[in-house]
């Protein structure tokens, strides 16, 4: 591992804290910028046909069946206020049937101590669970073995990469050397022997990245789109600099849109497993992400505040969900997530 400040864990952990702080507290939407899903509506369907207790979420993701398409986005581990968050989350999310993403394990990497956070596997032990790194990580020191070590701790499904490039640069701890990584993901898709997924964490991806990413061997992309947290927005929060700190609000409505990136990414890969995330809040968010090319919906800061309450409020947010996008697939007569991937009742506002 590259040599680091003694500190730099408990400067981890610190981090970590402040994220979910400033998270649950502070004004971090994008500003001047959307997801775009507002721009499209469902054309209702006055006749659906269809029993509405007869539709059914069950779909299958990476090969195999799961309850619903939804997802709990990566987000949090490594300090004590994050393992209630972990552990009331991942009890609801197997009790309903959601894939669920860990934050960075980097911070159990670097200090075991921290480890237990993000042992969540007895609390979630059938559905998809994901453990997570800064795809960056691979050019400061972390290799493969460590990467099998952050999917052993989690006994995770897959490993998640995060590209958060515009993120470590308004850090001031940030890690900024980017180049080369796709010859790194590339090694490690081929070493790892469980999925390795790619996601941004809230400035989408591009198709031609997207295309780079899946020829490299990456399994799904998660493109974590735009119009929702915006990390610029976060990092500024914790700037020490003036400079960077005014320099971040110039980035308040940077990225692609969660509703651009996720038509995109589909159309440049017709038959490659998607997840739409970034800004999501409803079901009928995560219906209109389907319609538009996703297999699974992801939820990131929407249900953060439930998660720092109780494992009860995580539910009713989740509960929420299901009977929005259930509701929202009768509105339209579809009875299954296939056809809703398939309907042509989604239009573009003029
Ligand atoms: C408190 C918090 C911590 C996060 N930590 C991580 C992380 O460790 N790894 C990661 O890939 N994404 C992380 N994210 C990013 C989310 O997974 C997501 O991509 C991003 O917040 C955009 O989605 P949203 O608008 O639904 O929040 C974090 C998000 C939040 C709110």
């Amino acid at each position: 591992m590259r040599k680091r400040q003694p500190d730099s864990a408990s400067l981890t952990e610190q981090r970590k804290t402040e994220h979910i702080r400033i998270c649950l507290e502070q004004p971090v939407n994008g500003v001047g910028i959307t997801t775009g899903l507002e721009q499209y509506r469902f054309v209702h369907q006055a006749l659906p046909e269809v029993d509405f207790r007869e539709i059914e979420l069950k779909t299958e993701w990476l090969g195999k069946e799961v309850r619903t398409p939804l997802l709990i986005s990566s987000m949090t581990g490594g300090s004590s206020h994050a393992a209630p968050i972990n552990r009331r989350l991942a009890a609801v999310a197997e009790a309903r049937g959601w894939a669920m993403g860990v934050g960075s394990v980097r911070a159990a990497v670097e200090n075991p101590e921290v480890a237990g956070t993000f042992r969540i596997r007895d609390l979630a032990p059938t559905i998809p669970l994901y453990s997570n790194i800064g795809a960056v990580q691979l050019n400061v020191g972390m290799g493969i073995e460590q990467c099998r070590r952050a999917v052993e701790l989690v006994e995770a499904d897959g490993l998640i990469l995060h590209l958060n490039a515009m993120q470590e640069v308004f850090q001031p701890e940030g890690d900024v050397n980017f180049s080369g990584l796709l010859r790194r993901i590339e090694q490690l898709c081929r070493e790892l022997d469980v999925p390795v997924g790619v996601k941004e964490v809230g400035w989408g991806i591009a198709p031609d990245t997207a295309k780079q990413l899946v020829e490299a061997g990456v399994a799904f992309i998660d493109v974590a789109g735009a119009g929702g947290t915006s990390w610029s927005q976060v990092e500024k929060l914790r700037a020490r600099d003036a400079v960077m700190q005014r320099a971040a609000e110039a980035f308040a409505d940077w990225g692609i849109p969660t509703a651009v990136s996720v038509q995109q990414v589909r159309k440049a890969l017709p038959n490659q497993p998607v997840i739409a995330s970034g800004g999501l809040h409803t079901g009928v968010d995560a219906a209109k992400s389907i319609a538009l090319g996703a297999d699974v919906a992801g939820f990131g800061r929407s249900l953060l505040a439930a998660a720092a309450d109780s494992e009860e409020a995580v539910d009713q947010v989740l509960a929420q969900v299901e009977a929005e996008l259930r509701i929202a697939m009768f509105g339209i007569g579809v009875r299954t997530i296939q056809e809703l991937r398939h309907t042509e009742r989604l239009v573009r506002l003029l």
